[in-house]
């Protein structure tokens, strides 16, 4: 599957997240956090926290950072990388375009693919 339209620009206001169920090309669903950074820039990562099964969508956007909410671990959202206790493990980080005004994300080629 090649990337797909998830958004418009102006849907997230800096700081905001999305949760987003996405079909890749096997027929699964993956889950992603559709995240305007405090620059105004979207990424898009794995929505799973990898130390507990928890939406980072809903956690805390700060700078180019997402703070998990059940016990804080930060994810830098362009390499997925933790950048904090207790996650060790980056989550997946999304090829992300834009068209014109719209948002497209490419769940089957993870630029930054979880372990
Ligand atoms: S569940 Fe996210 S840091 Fe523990």
């Amino acid at each position: 599957m090649t990337a797909q339209l998830v958004a418009s620009r102006d849907d997230l206001e800096p700081g905001e997240a999305l949760r987003l169920e996405l079909d890749s090309a096997d027929g699964s669903l993956v889950e992603v956090a559709l995240v305007r950074a405090e620059d105004g820039e979207y990424h898009a990562i794995n929505d799973i926290c990898t130390h507990g099964q928890v939406s980072l969508s809903e956690g805390e956007v700060e700078g180019n950072t997402v703070e998990c909410w059940l016990h804080g671990s930060v994810f830098d959202l362009v390499s997925g990388q933790p950048l904090s206790l207790p996650a060790t493990r980056p989550v997946a980080v999304y090829p992300l375009t834009y068209d014109g005004d719209k948002i497209l994300v490419d769940v089957d080629s993870p630029a930054a693919p979880a372990d």
